[in-house]
This record gives structure tokens, C-alpha cells and sequence, in this order.
């Protein structure tokens, strides 16, 4: 028989002793046996200087990598036999271990704390409002006409005449600054609600709204604000680009586009177009603008003299969000509960 072989029969009859061990003492003698310094794989170890050249190389890795493999296998079979003595030995009427920590943020979490966490380092605060909303704060407040689409009973989920489940984060626009006089810098994230159902849109889905109030504010410091938010959450190599749009809440409104951070300028290296921007170069994010001072002018008692102060808001999905950076091809999978998707991502 090779030496090879004979390395190869030795792991086998090592392995199953290991396995037949049934208290400590046992898997002792099953260790000397097969690891004690006069053992044949040890001995094989030490005597490979002997070998023919040739073969030296090929038998000392073999000898190795068997010697390391029953090793593990010892001191995992030793950990099992330890708690079995230990749980004999236990006194089940004490209370348990706390759960092995195998659970972890799912993705929309984490995607929303990492969010946050931007705002919160340029000295915005967390805002919070009710997600069963007044109308008037969900539309009226916030200069949404009362002939507005987004009113009608088929694009918002009515409780009554004069209460909805929030279509958006923005009523926490109009809540934060009735508790509190400017400045104000405040990001308001949560679920919101739409009688919608396809693989770009849930009738639940969560948003992060930012509202900055202060005297002098400008377009510029929007901007600014979203650069040091794309670049943090997409890549430092990011521009931000605002395209002309139209909210009932903002004067003028943007919407705001991302460089992509899949490709050059619409093109992958290797010339195909790219299927993440669409070869555009771009990439849809938020919608943001200038606070319109008909928002103001409802929350005015409170310190917000339109002819005074002026601010920037802005809105985005963090299902989007979250979607971009890692190539989530369908919004159902968020709430799909299928732990193969969920694995992939979430600090543990
Ligand atoms: N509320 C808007 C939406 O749900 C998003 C939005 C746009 C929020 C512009 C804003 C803003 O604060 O200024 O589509």
C-alpha cells in the first residue's frame, strides 16, 4: 500500500473512533491512538525527511491536512460530549441560555439606518408622525388642491372624509414645524400607503422625507445636502443633477438624479449600453424643492413667516433606494418573506 493510501485507511479509522466516542475518556484514548507522539501519523510526520524527494511533498501535505482535519474533529466531538455532561448534570428548572444572535436587520432597515445616519452627521434630526393621518395635513397643509388626482378615493387608502392612511412622509413636514420654530432640520422616515400592487409598487411602502427651515436657505444648500447624500450612500465618485418637476409643496420642484455608479456615462468597459441607468448615465432618486410659501403660510402662527424664512424639503423610497444599490429586481421580494432573499443582505 502507498504511503498515501495508508494516510488515507488512518483519517477513515480515526474518523470513526472519534465518532464512536462516547464520554471524554474515550475520546482521550481515541486521540492517542491516532495523535500521540508515537502514533504512526505523527511518526509519518516527522520521518517525511526520509523520503524520497519525489514523494516528500505530496505525503507531507496529505499528512498534514489529515493531522489538522482530526484535530477539528476532536475538539468538536470534545464540545459536544461537554454539553451533554453539563446538560446531565443541569438543573432544568433554571432558566434558559439567552438565543444565539442568528437574526439581522432586514434589508429596508439597515438601508433606512444607513440613510439616517447621513442626515444625522450633517445635524438633522429625526422626526416621527402618525402613519393614520389628517387629510388636511396629508393634502391641504401641504397645498394639495382639493382637486388633486392623488385625492380620489382609488389613489389613497380613506379612514373617513377627514382621514387617510399617509400617502406620503410629507404631513411630517407640517407636524414638525407646528412643534417646533425655526431653524428646523429635521428627516422624517416611515411607512406610507398606496392602493397600488406590481413589481415597482406596494399598497405599503417606507419613504424618508427631510425638511430644512432657516433664514436664508437656498436651492445651493439643497443641493449640497443631496450631493453629500449621494455621494455617502452611492460612492464619493457621485454628481447630483436637478431636473425641473412639479409637488403641490415645493416652489420651485426638482427631481433629483444620481450618476450611476454601474458604469461610465450610460456605458459599461465593454461598450454595451448599461442596464442599470439604461445607458443614460443617471439615476432617479427623490424629489425634492423649495419649500412653497402657501406651506408656510399654514404653519405661520407657529414661526414661519413665509416673508421670512425660506426652506428645502425633499422625499425618497428607500425600497428605491435599496433597490439601486444592490440590484433588487422586484419590490414584492421586500415583503415576500423568503429567507433566501432576505439572507443576502442585513448586519448580523
Ligand atoms: N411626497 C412626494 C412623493 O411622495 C415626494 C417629495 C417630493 C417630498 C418633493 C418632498 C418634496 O418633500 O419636496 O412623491
Amino acid at each position: 500500500m502507498s504511503t498515501l493510501d495508508r494516510i488515507a485507511e488512518l483519517e477513515v479509522e480515526a474518523r470513526a473512533a472519534i465518532a464512536a466516542a462516547g464520554d471524554p475518556d474515550a475520546l482521550e484514548l481515541a486521540r492517542l491512538r491516532y495523535l500521540g507522539r508515537k502514533s504512526e501519523l505523527p511518526l509519518l510526520l516527522r520521518s517525511i525527511g526520509s523520503l524520497d524527494p519525489a514523494e516528500r511533498g505530496q505525503v507531507g501535505a496529505a499528512a498534514n491536512q489529515a493531522r489538522k482535519t482530526l484535530e477539528a474533529l476532536i475538539s468538536s466531538r470534545e464540545e459536544e460530549l461537554a454539553g451533554g455532561e453539563l446538560s446531565a448534570a443541569l438543573d432544568i428548572s433554571l432558566p434558559g441560555a439567552p438565543p444565539l444572535p442568528n437574526g439581522h436587520l432586514h434589508l429596508i432597515t439597515e438601508t433606512r439606518r444607513d440613510i439616517e445616519d447621513v442626515f444625522l452627521g450633517l445635524g438633522f434630526q429625526i422626526a416621527e408622525g402618525p402613519e393614520i393621518e389628517l387629510a388636511e395635513y396629508n393634502f391641504d397643509a401641504l397645498n394639495t388642491d382639493i382637486t388633486h388626482p392623488s385625492r380620489a378615493r382609488s389613489d389613497t387608502f380613506y379612514i373617513d372624509d377627514e382621514t387617510v392612511l399617509r400617502v406620503h412622509t410629507s404631513p411630517v413636514q407640517v407636524r414638525a414645524m407646528i412643534a417646533q420654530p425655526p431653524p428646523l432640520y429635521v428627516i422624517a422616515p416611515g411607512r406610507v400607503y398606496r392602493p397600488d400592487n406590481d413589481a415597482t409598487h406596494t399598497p405599503q411602502f417606507h419613504q424618508i422625507e427631510g425638511l430644512a427651515v432657516d433664514d436664508g436657505i437656498t436651492l445651493a444648500d439643497l443641493k449640497g445636502t443631496l450631493l453629500a447624500f449621494a455621494r455617502q450612500i452611492f460612492g464619493e465618485q457621485r454628481e447630483v443633477l436637478l431636473r425641473p418637476h412639479f409637488f403641490p409643496f415645493t416652489e420651485p420642484s426638482v427631481e433629483v438624479d444620481v450618476s450611476c455608479f454601474n458604469c461610465t456615462a450610460g456605458y459599461l468597459a465593454d461598450g454595451s449600453r448599461c442596464p442599470l441607468c439604461k445607458g443614460s448615465g443617471w439615476l432617479e432618486v427623490l424629489g425634492a424643492g423649495m419649500v412653497d410659501p402657501n406651506v408656510f403660510a399654514y404653519v405661520a402662527d407657529y414661526g414661519y413667516d413665509p416673508e421670512r424664512v425660506t426652506g428645502f424639503a425633499f422625499g425618497m423610497g428607500i425600497e428605491r433606494i435599496a433597490m439601486l444599490r444592490h440590484g433588487v429586481p422586484d419590490l414584492r421580494l421586500y415583503f415576500d418573506n423568503d429567507l433566501r432573499f432576505l439572507h443576502q443582505f442585513g448586519a448580523r
